[in-house]
């Protein structure tokens, strides 16, 4: 009998402190009006300074696991993604494994920027489906704070911190129906944080550089055609679609992409005006917050999609 890999507990995560569009009009010239208008965020949660991603993760990791009615020790894979990890090296996941108490499985990031979740997830789908692990702990956690010029209100506006995170557990029931990753560093340029350490110090810049406008068509265009391949592979119709959860860049994209796809608003879950883009975190964040109100329910078909630097993006589709 075929094996699927199912979500069986979310959880998510994000910081205390909340700075506001009215707080950044006295550290940059900005205001409420053309952040609200342009983006669609209205706020993002800010880590503490003794917080790292591993802590927002656990943070994420518990609930998910608590939801899953899972203990800690029944996670034999952990796959974390984030861009702004903990250290160096070991990776933030070894750092999870080891604040969770466990001591065995496999734990490795992975770095696909925005679409880092659906990269992780996709790939414990390939662990879970084959036998080769019974209960992964998927989690996506960022602290764009940390790599943000607060000084450039054309970045610093739009990021936030938080987690989010899954348990992703053997099922004979779908569970999920089909992954698709797509990458094109030919994009590498227009959304990065160029720097580099050599001797101990950081060359280059460490902050975030983005080309706006190229990103937006970009992310779109990739939104959309990742949408209709998912959906031709699963033989469905938009129609079909119960919520559709994309990447929490800007809610101008996320309604362009929802348009050109002919999925109503109301089918999807946005959470950018309450946290900014949180990179890795953003699609995990949205979808805890639709099952825990009640909105996701058995069997309906869900749509994640992710897209971000590198360029990196896909789909994933799945029934709940
Ligand atoms: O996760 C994936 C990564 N990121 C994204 O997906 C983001 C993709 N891009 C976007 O969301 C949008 O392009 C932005 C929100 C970044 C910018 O919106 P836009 O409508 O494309 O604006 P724009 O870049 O064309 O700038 C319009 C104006 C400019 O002024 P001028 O040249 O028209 O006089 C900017 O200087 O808005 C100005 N501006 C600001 N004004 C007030 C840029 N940032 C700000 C700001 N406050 N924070």
């Amino acid at each position: 009998m075929a094996m699927y890999s199912k979500i069986a507990g979310t959880g998510s995560y994000l910081p205390e402190k909340i700075l506001t569009n009215i707080e950044l009009e006295s550290i940059v010239d900005t205001s409420d009006e053309w952040i609200q208008t342009r983006t669609g965020i209205a706020q993002r949660h800010i880590a503490a300074d003794d917080q790292m991603a591993s802590d927002l993760a656990l943070a994420a990791s518990r609930r998910a696991l608590d939801a899953a009615n899972l203990k800690a020790q029944d996670i034999d894979l952990i796959i974390l993604a984030t861009t702004t990890p903990d250290m160096i090296f070991p990776s933030t996941a070894c750092i999870l494994q080891e604040k969770l108490g466990i001591t065995d499985g496999p734990a490795f990031d992975v770095q696909a920027v925005c679409s880092g979740f659906i990269y992780a997830l996709a790939t414990a789908d390939m662990f879970v489906s084959s036998g080769k692990s019974k209960n992964a702990l998927v989690v996506g956690t960022e602290i764009y704070s940390r790599i943000i010029d607060w000084k450039d209100r054309s970045t610093c506006v739009l990021f936030g911190d938080g987690a989010g995170a899954v348990v992703l557990s053997q099922s004979q029931q779908p569970g999920i129906l089909s992954s698709h990753l797509h990458a094109n560093g030919g994009y590498s340029k227009i959304l990065a944080a160029p720097g580099s350490i050599a001797g101990g110090k950081i060359q280059g810049t460490p902050f975030i550089a983005m080309e706006g406008n190229t990103v937006f068509k970009f992310a779109v265009k990739a939104l959309e055609e990742a949408a209709i391949e998912s959906l031709v592979a699963n033989n469905l119709q938009a129609s079909d679609i119960d919520w559709f959860i994309p990447h929490q860049a800007n809610i101008r994209i996320i309604k362009s992409t929802a348009h050109k796809l002919g999925i109503p608003m109301e089918k999807v879950v946005t959470t950018v005006d309450r946290h900014g883009n949180t990179s890795a975190a953003s699609v995990p964040l949205a979808l805890d917050l639709a099952v825990r109100d009640g909105r996701i329910q058995p069997d309906q078909y869900v749509l994640l999609e992710g897209v971000g630097g590198g360029f990196t993006w896909g789909s994933i589709l799945l029934q709940w």
